[in-house]
């Protein structure tokens, strides 16, 4: 069942996600070389406690974290450790923030310190996919536009999509209907209307696209163990426009020249 949201709804929607924005933000500034995962973890569950949100992944199917914690390999859902990210590592950090009975979702891929050429373009190419998704998410389009969008752009660079993991609706819960793939074709699944918030999330990887979920559960890898990308928006269809209610304009302040 999907759940339309009315505009009043997508204003509180916006206000989740302008937390959560400034609360990737307050992380990006932790991400460099010695830094434990589980201090980026704590520093985003104190923003968000200390302004009023809550970190809607902790305790989330028994979710260990605020912040899921992507390393190199790992593509979704890593939990925050005692691991101390090292030059060269990427890592992405998904975060989710409910404010006044909505969510905001997002997630940026880093990298620390300096990072191989190959492993910065597909960051790019990920995070290019992501706006080519978001252009096909227009009212009257339909979901498998926005997957199939997502798909040809990373696919023709030589990368591969991760199909076992997608996107989803968003708004008074983190996950609702429908279902946002990152592969499918163009004119199938359901018709996007107004009133439709959904996260898009494109997962790619340098190899191939299958995946290996951990003995703990949770933790998504590669199977060949090359590294994997992920970017994700929280997006909103209002009065026939696309608005994008999450930003990274707090991450570009921390990134300065290193954000491309
Ligand atoms: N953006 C992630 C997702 O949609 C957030 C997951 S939070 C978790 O799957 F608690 F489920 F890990
Ligand atoms: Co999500």
């Amino acid at each position: 069942m999907i759940y339309l949201k009315t505009p009043e709804e997508i204003e509180l929607m916006r206000k989740a996600c302008e937390l959560t924005s400034r609360t990737l933000g307050e992380m990006a500034k932790w991400v460099k070389p010695g830094v434990t995962t589980h201090k980026i973890d704590s520093v985003a569950k104190e923003f968000i406690l200390d302004n009023g949100g809550r970190p809607a992944c902790l305790g989330y199917g028994g979710f260990p974290g605020a912040v899921c914690i992507e390393v190199n390999e790992t593509v979704v859902h890593g939990f925050p450790s005692t691991y101390s990210l090292r030059e060269g590592d990427i890592v992405g950090l998904d975060v989710v923030v409910e404010l006044n009975g909505f969510n905001g979702d997002m997630c940026y891929t880093f990298p620390v310190g300096e990072t191989d050429e190959r492993v910065m373009a597909l960051m790019k190419a990920t995070k290019e996919s992501l706006y080519k998704g978001i252009e096909a998410c227009k009212e009257g389009a339909r979901i498998g536009d926005i997957a199939n969008a997502v798909q040809t752009y990373v696919e023709r660079r030589g990368y591969s999509v991760v199909r076992e993991m997608c996107g989803h609706g968003i708004g008074r819960k983190m996950h609702e209907d429908p279902e946002v793939p990152n592969y499918g074709r163009r004119g199938t699944g359901p018709l996007i209307k107004n009133g439709m918030c959904i996260a898009i999330e494109p997962m790619v990887n340098l190899g191939s696209r299958n995946i290996v979920i951990e003995e703990d559960g949770w933790t998504c890898r590669t199977r060949d163990r090359k590294p994997s990308a992920h970017y994700e928006h929280t997006v909103a269809v209002l009065g026939g426009e696309t608005r994008i209610l999450t930003t990274f304009d707090y991450v570009k302040e921390v990134l300065g020249d290193k954000f491309v």
